[in-house]
């Protein structure tokens, strides 16, 4: 039985989607049928995604730094204004730099408790002021990652700050469950994007291997036996921002090939 995920005409606001997760996720929405906007902080790769995605559907492209406050103003107000308001908002962001705890200082916390704790938290306000305005039962899906569950090595500030977004989307989800706005967080483990080559290059250097030889110790570690492809997890962003998952809301759906041990 074909599943119709309704999302034809829906309006989606996808943030940090130049590349990776976020540029697969816009696809995958524009491929259903919604209108869509992007987000990206570099000009040059944002109009290139832009074109790439252009040719599947109305999409629209808006230049903002996600860690600067006016930045996000002037982009939740711009994609409102492209899409005349937001059905879904599928938050995603960029990496901070690499390396163990001990390695970092001050301005690095500081810039990651920026990226991935202030950030998502601010803009989701500002979605959620207009999706109340508009009176829209609307879906949030923030992506986090399956660190937040069981830290890995060398991404440590990742591993400690955004563990915030489990707590913005259980608090969300409680706030703006009873207006009919469902929030909701993806945890994706290893997604074949240039983040992970970064990751894997690192984490070779670090044990003096080559990098391929640190991403096949990993793969033997996911019960699925390969990293995932960015459609695959943005299949589980587009359950999460339809009506197929209509009753769930403050879930954090991990989508990692299994990797995860732990119960609950
Ligand atoms: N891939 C994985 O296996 C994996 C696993 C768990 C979690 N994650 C997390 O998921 C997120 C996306 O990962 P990815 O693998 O798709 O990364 P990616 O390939 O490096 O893409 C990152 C995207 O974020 C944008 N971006 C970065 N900083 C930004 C900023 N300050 N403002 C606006 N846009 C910004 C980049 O565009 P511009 O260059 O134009 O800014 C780019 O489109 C990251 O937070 C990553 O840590 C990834």
């Amino acid at each position: 039985m074909p599943v119709a995920l309704g999302l034809r005409g829906q309006r989606v606001f996808v943030t940090a989607a130049s590349q990776g997760i976020g540029f697969a996720t816009a696809r995958a929405f524009l491929e259903e049928g919604a209108r869509v906007v992007v987000n990206g902080s570099h000009p040059g790769r944002l109009a290139a995604a832009v074109e790439r995605l252009r040719p599947l559907g109305e999409v629209h492209g808006v230049v903002a730094d996600l860690t600067q406050e006016q930045e996000l103003d002037r982009l939740v107000r711009e994609a409102h204004d492209a899409l005349g308001g937001f059905d879904v908002l599928a938050y995603v962001t960029g990496s901070p730099a690499p390396g163990t705890f001990l390695e970092q200082d001050f301005d690095r916390w500081h810039a990651a408790a920026l990226l991935l704790a202030v950030s998502p938290a601010y803009l989701a306000r500002l979605v959620a002021r207009s999706m109340l305005e508009d009176r829209i039962a609307g879906r949030m899906v923030f992506l986090a990652s399956f660190a937040i569950r069981e830290p890995i090595a060398n991404i440590a500030t990742s591993n400690v700050c955004r563990i915030a977004i489990a707590g913005l989307v259980r608090t969300l989800a409680r706030e703006l469950g009873p207006v009919g706005i469902r929030v909701n967080g993806v945890l994706p483990g290893y997604i074949a994007t240039e983040r992970v080559d970064h990751v894997f290059e690192d984490a070779g250097r670090r044990r003096g291997v080559p990098a391929a030889e640190a991403r096949a110790a990993v793969e033997q570690e996911i019960p699925l036996g390969r990293i995932g492809a960015p459609e695959e997890l943005a299949r589980a962003v587009l359950f999460l921002g339809s009506d197929l998952s209509s009753y769930v809301t403050g879930a954090l759906l991990p989508v990692d090939g299994g990797i995860l041990r732990s119960v609950g």
